[in-house]
């Protein structure tokens, strides 16, 4: 059997585990927020029609900021469409979708399902058809007390509170040529850098995030960054980035090693925002918000006929996720946590049947995909600071990614309670792996539980049928001797191994 090895010791910390790590998406796109988290009528809904199954499954998945209103739906929408008694609202095309926008949910109901959540909202305003005044009247209506046209028609509305909100992103994927309002890097960079300012003089307490690139194969990855952050150094905290993964043709170990992809995009980002600083002379870093990213199979969607009218709430990007792509999400949740020193926010994309760790039927069930799972737990006990662990790993080829290590790993570190996690994935798709972890440096500590993700079939889903045919399972065969532990990391796996406080 193939060896690897990692290092536990509490000196080797990267950054501390920001919450915000977990966050989540919920768009106006096909059935996310229609039967996804609001249908009224269904046997579990909630005064306002909030879904409770739906808000259950979304605490238990430990998402911790939602992201809204979209995604490509942004680009057209207009906010204030959304407020005011339902009744009065207008329907509209949603040209990023195809689709009508019966404006059942905005603004308000958003905010109120978001504290049944309780996650943090992160807004984005739309760059694509509309500019600063719309985003300033927003604002107004979100964050202003009281005494001002748009503060007192909230209050009108009935929230008598502040929304509060202190992310805001500056649109949305303005570098995709898809995109309604597409601009140049400059084109946008200009209006973002504006957009921000004027923003800030309303509210000065804000967190901004202008948009980076919709992927590191955009043929304008690198120069975008450069020339929007040039533009809007002094204004944002962040720059966007969002990344979507498939497996390709069958090529399941490049799937696998997709995190090596994230890597590369994060530190690319990071690179050319520090070199962007060094050139203004800046004090301050620009954090990267990977506020896209998950397992999506695009080229699915992009190959299927586009719908022939206008629905309503349509069944889109409903992919149902296998094995393998939980796999595959949880070692994209560990390049995000081991680029903690500057990923500070992310977003999986999205929360409920677009792409979406829960999915439901209408009037029906809800229920866990396989990649609830691996999100579920890293949320739950990623806590404290992250530790880079040192691996040593044999390696193996991939089409896409030339050679990778097979294992992936990171690990988290609580000091008050002292308890250490590790998180380790093994990429083979065929041979397990040995693991032996040297824990010395954390002193006297047991593992206390170890689970799996794994088994026969990597393409075995979860169905409403059969919720939990992919769940974390018991790793066994875990030994501990002194300061070394040994595991069995079956192939195509995730791993969590969890050791007691010293
Ligand atoms: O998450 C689905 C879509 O992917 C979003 O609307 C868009 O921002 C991205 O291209």
């Amino acid at each position: 059997m193939q060896q690897a090895h990692v290092t536990l010791d509490p000196a080797f910390r990267i950054a501390p585990v920001h919450r915000r790590t977990f966050g989540a998406f919920v768009e106006h796109l096909g059935r996310c927020v229609y039967t996804g988290i609001h249908e009224p009528g269904h046997a579990t809904a909630d005064e306002d029609g909030f879904r409770r199954d739906v808000l259950e499954l979304t605490r238990e998945l430990g998402v911790t900021t939602v992201r809204y209103p979209g995604g490509n739906f942004v680009s057209g929408y207009r906010w204030e469409d959304g407020i005011g008694p339902v009744g009065n609202r207008p329907r509209r095309l949603d040209l990023a979708w195809h689709s009508t926008e019966p404006n059942h949910v905005g603004l308000d109901e958003f905010m109120r399902w978001a504290r049944r959540a309780g996650v943090e909202p992160m807004m984005a305003v739309n760059l694509g058809t509309r500019g600063i005044q719309e985003a300033l009247d927003l604002l107004e209506y979100c964050n202003l007390e009281s005494g001002t046209h748009w503060s007192d028609l909230r209050r009108a509305n009935g929230a008598k509170e502040p929304h509060a909100i202190r992310m805001w992103c500056l649109g949305n994927e303005m570098d995709g040529p898809w995109q309604i309002g597409h601009k140049t890097a400059r084109e946008y960079g200009r209006l973002a850098a504006e957009t921000g300012r004027a923003m800030r003089m309303l509210d000065r307490d804000l967190e901004l995030v202008a948009c980076g690139s919709s992927g590191s194969s955009m043929p304008t990855f690198g120069a975008w960054e450069a020339t929007v952050l040039e533009e809007t150094y002094d204004v944002v905290d962040y720059v966007s980035c969002h990344a979507y993964y498939e497996e390709h043709d069958g090529d399941l170990a490049s799937f696998l090693a997709s995190a090596v992809d994230m890597d590369h995009f994060v530190e690319s980002v990071v690179a050319t925002a520090d070199s962007v600083r060094a050139r203004l002379g800046a004090k301050k870093r620009i954090n990267v918000s990977f506020d896209e990213w998950n397992v999506w199979y695009m080229s699915r969607f992009q190959n299927a006929e586009p719908p022939a009218d206008w629905p309503v709430a349509p069944p889109l990007l409903e992919d149902h996720y296998h094995l393998a792509d939980a796999v595959t999400l949880g070692g994209l949740l560990i390049s995000l946590l081991r680029h903690s020193d500057r990923v500070t926010a992310a977003s999986l994309a999205q929360l409920v049947n677009v792409i979406a760790p829960i999915m439901t039927e209408p009037g029906g069930r809800a229920w866990r995909q396989t990649t609830f799972h691996p999100f579920a737990l890293t949320a739950a006990h990623a806590r404290g600071e992250v530790l880079r662990v040192e691996p040593v790993s044999p390696v193996h080829e991939t089409a896409r990614y030339g050679e990778v290590p097979l294992l992936d790993a990171v690990a988290t570190r609580d000091a008050e309670t002292g308890e250490t996690v590790l998180f380790a994935v093994n990429r083979s798709t065929s041979e397990p792996l040995e693991l032996t972890v040297d824990s010395r440096g954390l002193g006297a500590v047991a593992p206390t539980a170890a689970v799996t993700l794994s088994g026969p079939d990597v393409y075995a889903r979860n169905t409403a049928d059969d919720p939990d045919r992919v769940v974390p399972r018991p790793l066994t065969g875990l030994t501990a001797d002194g300061g070394t532990l040994r595991a069995v990391l079956p192939a195509v796996s995730w791993n969590m191994i969890r050791l007691s406080g010293a």
